[in-house]
C-alpha cells in the first residue's frame, strides 16, 4: 500500500496575527501557538497597545493564554508620530516591530496616522531606523475600496525613499502594484496572507455574500491574486507568510454590519501546503516562505518546532470556541499529523 504523503515544516512563523484580548485571547491563542513557533502580534486592541507597560502586560496575558506551548509572541506597538528616541530606546527590548495604521482604516485604528507628512513622521521614523525597529504598515488610503492599496503605493515609496535605513513591511498585500513596489526599493518587504492567495472579490461578493471572507484589505482581482501567488510560490526573499488571522465572534460576522477579518490560524499551514502542491512547487519553497524569509528579514531565531502534515482529508470544524474559521465544514486535502518540539 503506498504510504501517505507527508510534509514537514520547521519553525513555521506567522508574521501578522491578531490574538485579541480577554476571553477571545483565551479562546483562540492555542490555534496559533500549537502549530506556529512564533508570530508578530498586532497591537490594535481597545485601547491600542502604545506604552511599554501595555506591551509588557499584553505579552504576559498572551503567555498565560498559550499555557505550556512553545511559542514566542513577537510584540508590537501601535505607531504614534509622538514616539521619540528616548521612549523608543526604553521600549525596544520589549518589541519586534511597530505597526502603523492610517486613521480609521480598519478595526480599532481610530488613533492612527493621517496625512503622511514626512517631516511630521521624521523624528519617530528616524529613531526607529537608528534603533533597527521595523515599521509594519497597513497600506490603504480612504479612497474607493478596490483602489485603496494601489493608491497607497505612492506613500510606501515616499516613506521608503525618505527613510532608506528603515525596514518597511507592507502588510497583507493584495495587489500587483504592491508586488511591483517590492523590487523598486531595497527597504520594502511584504507579508502575504493565505486567504489572499486563494480568493478574489468574486468569492466574497460574487454570489451570496460571504461574511467569513470579508476582510481589509478586501480580496481583489484574479490578476492580483496571480501576482501574489507568483512571489509566494517562488519564496521571493522579500515576502513572508503573515496570516492576518483576525477572529471576531460569530454574531459580529454574521450580522448587518459585518466586522472585517478572516480567521485562518488553525487551517493556515494545511492550506499553504495544498497551494504549493497544487502549483507543483517544491515544499522547500514553502519552508522558506513560511519561516526562512521572516528569519532573515527580522533577524529572529524562533523556538524549534516541527509540524508534520499528511495528505489525508481534514474536515474544518464549524467553529473554534465560537469563532467561525475560513472554509468551515469544508474538507481540506492536508491535516496536521503531529507537532514535535526540540
Ligand atoms: O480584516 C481585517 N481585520 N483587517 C485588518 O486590518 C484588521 C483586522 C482586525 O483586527 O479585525
Ligand atoms: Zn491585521
Amino acid at each position: 500500500m503506498p504510504s501517505t504523503k507527508q510534509v514537514v515544516l520547521n519553525a513555521p512563523l506567522d508574521m501578522h496575527l491578531h490574538l485579541r484580548d480577554g476571553e477571545m485571547l483565551e479562546n483562540i491563542a492555542l490555534c496559533s501557538a500549537q502549530t506556529f513557533s512564533a508570530a508578530i502580534i498586532m497591537p490594535n486592541l481597545v485601547p491600542p497597545v502604545s506604552t511599554k507597560e501595555e506591551v509588557v502586560a499584553y505579552k504576559k496575558r498572551i503567555e498565560h493564554a498559550i499555557a505550556d506551548e512553545k511559542f514566542t509572541p513577537y510584540m508590537t506597538l501601535f505607531f504614534k508620530p509622538s514616539y521619540d528616541k528616548v521612549f523608543l530606546e526604553s521600549v525596544k527590548d520589549h518589541i519586534t516591530a511597530i505597526k502603523l495604521y492610517p486613521a480609521g482604516i480598519t478595526t480599532n485604528s481610530e488613533g492612527g496616522v493621517s496625512g503622511f507628512d514626512v517631516e511630521e513622521l521624521r523624528p519617530a521614523l528616524s529613531a526607529m531606523a537608528a534603533l533597527g525597529i521595523p515599521l509594519c504598515v497597513h497600506g490603504e488610503t480612504n479612497g474607493f475600496v478596490m483602489d485603496r492599496e494601489a493608491e497607497f503605493v505612492s506613500i510606501y515609496e515616499k516613506l521608503a525613499s525618505a527613510f532608506p535605513d528603515l525596514k518597511i513591511i507592507m502588510e497583507h498585500i493584495t495587489t500587483k502594484e504592491s508586488v511591483a513596489a517590492l523590487d523598486k526599493f531595497e527597504n520594502l518587504y511584504a507579508t502575504i496572507t493565505v486567504h489572499h492567495l486563494l480568493i478574489t472579490l468574486d468569492d466574497v461578493a460574487g454570489g451570496m455574500l460571504q461574511p467569513h471572507l470579508f476582510c481589509k484589505p478586501i480580496a481583489k482581482r484574479p490578476e492580483d491574486r496571480e501576482a501574489l501567488l507568483k512571489v509566494a510560490l517562488e519564496a521571493h526573499p522579500k515576502v513572508m507568510f503573515g496570516s492576518d488571522s483576525a477572529p471576531h465572534p460569530k454574531h459580529a460576522k454574521e450580522s448587518c454590519g459585518c466586522a472585517a477579518g478572516v480567521f485562518t490560524s488553525p487551517i493556515a499551514l494545511q492550506l499553504l501546503t495544498e497551494i504549493f502542491e497544487k502549483n507543483n512547487v517544491s515544499f522547500d519553497k514553502l519552508q522558506v516562505f513560511v519561516s526562512g524569509n521572516a528569519q532573515n528579514i527580522y533577524g529572529v531565531t524562533p523556538p524549534a518546532k516541527t509540524v508534520v502534515l499528511e495528505k489525508k482529508p481534514f474536515k474544518v470544524p464549524s467553529n473554534y470556541n465560537g469563532v467561525v474559521p475560513m472554509y468551515a465544514n469544508e474538507t481540506l486535502a492536508y491535516r496536521i499529523k503531529e507537532v514535535n518540539h526540540g
